[in-house]
């Protein structure tokens, strides 16, 4: 009987970009989903984005934009960036949705009567001239530990102490720089704590994979405490009803934007929400009809296994059948870096590489383990270059083009040593079903590379580019096995290639691939013109998209005071005091344009030669986006003269122009009244 399944992946925050690391878990997902329609189980994967919280309301303000306007903007991002992934979901939402809020209200309401909430007086950090309290991010002063500068408001990267922004020493607003002062205010608690006991029973009950439930011991250990969940505005958020100026905490809306997509999605479509997250007195008496998963990363699972329960549980809903937990995403073997390029946005590997190879490349390093999963950048290559190019494709490319070009794509039937091989391959389909539905795609992607490689030995010993020269029926019967070993490794990978899976049907002449056609033998069976299935990478196009993120990654590469205001999950960090003996080494003076053009393989830089008064100087400066070359000669600009030459990858850059802005086209140059000279002094 065929299986009614919801799942979930966590909402991406609306206040930055699509990178590589986020598509480990979306990637994961959608294989998932992909898989389970394929088995012929009704499926529906539902996200959205997370677009409350400070961080948002910040970013739109830095961009002079609404904080509407900015979650509207990336909403089309993320969906975009999605979708060049071939991420399908069936409905992607936002928490600023009437439906996210009447749901937060309504389990607010319920765990309020249900005795779960407390109100009670907290201090908090505030920012008087940014009129805000800061969340501990937004704070920055020196560790009252160890005495390391400029560390977060909660925790030191140095020494790892955890404090309060309270006794930090010098604690300073990111924002502004400003001194925050304590001030006083009610806040709503969730007592977590009255859920102890259903949370224990709930993760002995098989909620989250073995290897993580050793976290939840410590945690439960230490105590489950009281969990703030109401904010002072301003705050990007809903009101909490019957205030006048407190919010609904980020991170309580967030987990049931879950319910507000399948909600959304429920209506337009006419299907009963009810039957898809029902109230648990209707679950007491017969099984969920829908069985419910969320995919997250380790990093949230505290949210997942402890607070989101707890509040369904408190508020008469249904919680998950299980939590699918995953690692992150390390290149190279070290964190995702700007500096190093390893920060890769998703729409600058869409720009460079296809998006079918990260896809097989993912599934074949994920495993149903919270480890890590490492992007090497020459496994990568190897890894598409020598098995899905050298194996996968190999096989339709050694047989397609013989079918149709000398036997009009007309095949025959399989011999015995055909059907042997044709057995080996379908006898796997069990160990592989059940790899894909335990997320053991790595194990997945083994056993099927290994067909692959038992039916390329079958071509090799049959040799029909041998035989087609003397005996055109045993070619015909050979190809008839290579091309239903085609079929079958292609239903096989279908879930993680799914745009491949595509030209094989075309090229098979067949419908649509599921599951159940692993079983069905093409015989005297007629198949359409071979095209080229997938193209093997040049390294070079890897180093590109590296550059690439190189450059986007903000001043100290493109040499302009430009911040990116939507692509920071926490403020830029104020950096230590200068002092005016150290701005007073600043030699700033009028230099001339003489000549600005574009460079080549950076869209971001102009290569300027500057006219200092007699000196000249290069200059790569990142305003490509906001200026035209031609418009630029016979300016006069503002340089700063004694800035030490840096090598850079296209040349020598001796000194750096002011601009500042946004990014984009928002960079604006300073440009000077024609009465000055070049080479004079600026003050
Ligand atoms: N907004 C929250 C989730 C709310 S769910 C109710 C959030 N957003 S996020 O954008 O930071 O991350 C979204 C998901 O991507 C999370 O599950 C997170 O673990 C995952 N990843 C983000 N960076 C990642 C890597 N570098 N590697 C693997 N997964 C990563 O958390
Ligand atoms: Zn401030």
């Amino acid at each position: 009987m065929s299986r009614k399944i919801v799942v979930t992946s966590a909402l991406p925050y609306a206040n930055g970009p699509i990178h590589i690391g986020h598509l480990v878990e979306y990637l994961q997902t959608d294989i998932w989903v992909r898989f389970q329609k394929m088995c012929g189980n009704e499926c529906f994967y539902f996200c959205a984005d997370d677009t409350h919280g400070t961080p948002v309301m910040i970013s739109a303000r830095a961009a002079r934009i609404s904080p509407e306007q900015l979650i509207g903007q990336v909403h089309k991002e993320h969906k975009a960036d999605f979708d060049g992934f071939h991420i399908e979901f069936d409905n992607y939402y936002s928490t600023h949705s009437p439906e996210n809020k009447y749901f937060s209200e309504l389990i607010f309401d319920r765990l309020n009567k249900a005795g779960s909430i407390v109100s009670r007086q907290v201090e908090q950090t505030y920012c008087e001239n940014c009129k805000m309290s800061l969340p501990d991010r937004f704070v920055r002063g020196t560790c009252p530990k160890c005495k390391a500068e400029n560390q977060y408001g909660d925790s030191c990267e140095v020494c790892s102490a955890t404090y309060q922004p309270a006794e930090m020493i010098n604690p300073c607003c990111s924002t502004c720089g400003a001194t925050p002062v304590l001030k006083k205010s009610d806040h709503y608690f969730f007592k977590l704590g009255d859920y102890e006991q259903r949370l224990k029973d709930l993760i002995a009950s098989g909620h989250i994979q073995k290897s993580v439930a050793n976290k939840l011991d410590e945690w439960f250990n230490a105590g489950l405490k009281d969990w703030d969940i109401s904010r002072d505005g301003p705050y990007f958020g809903f009101k909490i009803p019957g205030e006048e100026n407190k919010f609904f905490y980020v991170w309580l809306d967030a987990p049931i934007g879950y319910m507000a997509s399948a909600k959304n999605y429920c209506d337009n479509n006419n299907i009963d929400f009810d039957k898809i997250w029902p109230g648990t007195s209707s679950a007491g008496e017969s099984p969920n009809e829908y069985e419910l998963y969320h995919f997250i990363g380790k990093d949230i699972m505290y949210f997942h296994s402890l607070f989101f329960p707890a509040m369904l549980m408190g508020a008469g809903f249904r919680t998950a059948n299980k939590l699918f937990i995953h690692g992150f995403l390390t290149v190279n073997g070290e964190k995702m870096s700007k500096s190093r390029g390893t920060f890769i946005k998703a729409s600058t590997y869409l720009k460079h590489l296809s998006p079918e190879y990260l896809r097989y490349y993912y599934a074949s390093k994920l495993t149903d383990s919270i480890d890590d999963i490492d992007f090497k950048v020459e496994d990568f290559i190897n890894k598409i270059n020598s098995n899905l190019v050298g194996k996968f494709a190999n096989l339709a490319s050694r047989s397609g083009p013989m079918l149709t070009k000398k036997m009009s794509g007309q095949l025959g039937q399989l011999d015995d040593q055909g059907t042997e091989l044709i057995n080996k391959l379908t006898a796997a389909k069990e160990q592989v079903i059940e790899d894909y539905e335990k997320l053991k795609y790595a194990a997945a992607v083994r056993t099927i590379t290994a067909l692959a490689d038992e039916a390329n030995r079958y071509v090799e010993q049959n040799q029909p580019w041998v035989t087609i020269k003397t005996d055109l029926e045993k070619t015909r019967t050979t190809l008839t096995a290579v091309i239903n070993a085609v079929h079958i490794l292609t239903i096989y990978l279908k879930p993680i290639m799914p745009k491949y899976a595509e030209k094989v049907e075309k090229f098979l002449n067949v419908d649509k691939l599921s599951f159940e056609d692993v079983e069905t033998v093409l015989e005297n069976h007629t198949i359409n013109k071979f095209k080229r299935l997938v193209e093997r990478i040049d390294e070079k196009q890897v180093n590109a998209m590296i550059e690439e993120s190189k450059e986007s990654s903000g001043p100290s590469e493109s040499q302009t005071q430009s911040s990116q205001p939507t692509a920071a999950e926490s403020p830029e960090p104020f950096k230590p005091e200068c002092t005016i003996d150290d701005f007073a080494k600043i030699d700033l003076r009028i230099a001339k344009v003489i000549k600005a053009e574009a460079v080549e393989g950076a869209d971001k830089l102009l290569r300027l030669e500057l006219d200092l008064g007699g000196p000249e100087k290069t200059v790569f400066a990142g305003i490509a986006t906001a200026y035209k070359p031609e418009e630029l000669t016979g300016k006069l600009v503002v340089c700063l003269a004694n800035l030490k030459p840096r090598k850079m990858r296209f040349g020598l850059s001796e000194g750096m122009i002011l601009a500042a802005g946004a990014g984009g086209k928002d960079i604006f140059m300073l440009s000077v009244d024609s009465g000055a000279k070049p080479g004079e002094e600026v003050h």
